[in-house]
């Protein structure tokens, strides 16, 4: 089990690793919180099941309230240049916002990223995620975080809203 930003508080935060049993708190917050980006949300739910696809799960007092879904793919599917990792979603219920809990999520993705590209994929030399135009929350978050802006990858979502492709390098590279 994970350390968390509230250890040595009364409150009681975990983040595990997603079971099964996740799907349909996954899928429930994706539809809350991603609906206006179109049939993302059930897109989501589908990369949960997808085996390179690995999910955390933050509770607090043993309830879910949040979520980080990372991958590393194996080749260049998502048609971008160069193998690459992916942050593929980060999701917090209202309530938890604004406590650093989402930095949190992404730094232990990222962390376990590193981990999993040195052991498997060391070609890989970098994360990326992407995020709606305007998502200025997140992006804040991705850019306090090292990611850095690459337009050449911008696409669009489902719904049409266009979403902006972010960068870091992994580990030393
Ligand atoms: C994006 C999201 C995960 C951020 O989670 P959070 O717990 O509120 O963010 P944190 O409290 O960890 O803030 C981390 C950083 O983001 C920035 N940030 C977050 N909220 C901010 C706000 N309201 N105003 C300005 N900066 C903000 C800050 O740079 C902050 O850095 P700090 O830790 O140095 O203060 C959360 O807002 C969320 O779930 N939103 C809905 C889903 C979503 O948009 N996901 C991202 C899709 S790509």
């Amino acid at each position: 089990m994970e350390s968390s930003p509230l250890e040595g508080s009364k409150a009681r935060g975990e983040l595990r690793r997603a079971t099964p049993a996740d799907a349909a708190f996954v899928e429930g917050l994706s539809e809350l919180v991603f609906r206006p980006l179109g049939g993302y949300a059930s897109i989501l739910g589908g990369w949960f099941a997808h085996p390179a696809v690995n999910t955390l799960i933050f509770t607090f007092n043993e309830r879910s309230v949040g979520f980080v879904m990372w991958a590393i793919f194996s080749t260049d599917d998502l048609g971008f240049e160069g193998p690459e990792a992916d942050i593929v979603a980060l999701a917090l219920e209202e309530e938890s916002r604004g406590q650093g809990l989402g930095g949190f999520l992404l730094d232990a993705a990222v962390v376990q990223l590193e981990q999993g590209c040195r052991a498997v994929s060391p070609r890989v030399r970098r994360v990326g995620l992407s995020v709606a135009l305007d998502n200025h929350t997140a992006q804040l978050l991705y850019t306090s975080r090292g990611f850095k802006r690459r337009p050449k990858d911008d696409s669009r979502y489902p719904s049409g809203h266009r979403s902006l492709r972010f960068t870091r390098p992994l580990g030393d590279a």
